[in-house]
């Protein structure tokens, strides 16, 4: 159910303490935001949230992002959130292809992208959040050396993707095509369509890549 469909979407969100109604507001200052100098790690298409808002949980001393471009799917994402909130988590209904209009260079420490939408049609090849202009525009966010984790139930999307990785300035650090059976499985935490796919017994895909910005580039870091 999109927006249109629930006028009153914005109205709960905003009932939240979570929630930025303005992301360009804090571009260049998430930070002060968070009221400390810890990591900010950011998931990109979050959905109903267990995942993000599970981490931000087990782990206080970092900061999380959930960016999500529905607003009425985050209503079910707030829905988890503690009462008393989560001073570690930041939740943004915002639109990945608009990164740079909320983040300075540099300003996040890693991505987790789950699940995302595969796209399968070529002519929306470009909607992929894997594609060679996606990866593109995380490297200008992202600092040297953070990690981008992608996870899927769906095998040709993760091949697309790998070859999307190898084509920019990520090096892929690992890549499984069983996460259940893999080591990357340790301290996996399972997001609602993750649950949904390997209950069904479909193998979930992970790659983990690590961003080597070229030289000239570094100074963003
Ligand atoms: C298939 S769902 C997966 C949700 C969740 N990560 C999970 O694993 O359960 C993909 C999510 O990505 C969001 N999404 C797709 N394109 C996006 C974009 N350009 N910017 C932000 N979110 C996007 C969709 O709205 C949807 O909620």
């Amino acid at each position: 159910m999109r927006l249109r469909n629930d006028p009153q979407a914005y109205d709960k969100l905003e009932a939240s303490q979570n929630f930025i109604k303005d992301p360009k507001e804090f571009k260049g200052k998430w930070h002060e935001f968070f009221k400390n100098q810890n990591p900010i790690y950011m998931e990109i298409g979050s959905g109903k949230g267990r995942f993000i808002t599970t981490l931000a949980q087990q782990n206080p001393d970092i900061n999380y992002i959930a960016l999500e471009k529905f607003p009425t799917v985050l209503i079910k994402l707030i829905r988890k959130i503690p009462e008393g909130g989560l001073p570690n988590l930041a939740v943004i209904s915002w639109d990945a292809q608009l990164l740079e209009e909320i983040f300075a260079p540099g300003e996040i420490d890693r991505i987790y992208l789950n699940f995302s939408d595969p796209w399968p049609k070529k002519r929306h090849a470009k909607r992929r959040l894997t594609s060679l202009p996606f990866l593109q525009l995380y490297e200008k966010v992202l600092k040297d050396g953070s990690i981008i984790e992608f996870k899927t139930d769906n095998r040709g999307f993760f091949d697309y993707s790998l070859e999307e990785f190898k084509a920019s300035h990520f090096t892929l650090e690992h890549a499984t095509y069983d996460l259940y059976n893999s080591p990357l499985l340790e301290g996996n935490v399972a997001t609602e369509y993750e649950e949904k796919f390997h209950g069904i017994g479909t193998p979930i895909n992970k790659l983990v890549a690590r961003l080597h910005k070229p030289t000239e580039n570094k100074e963003d870091a």
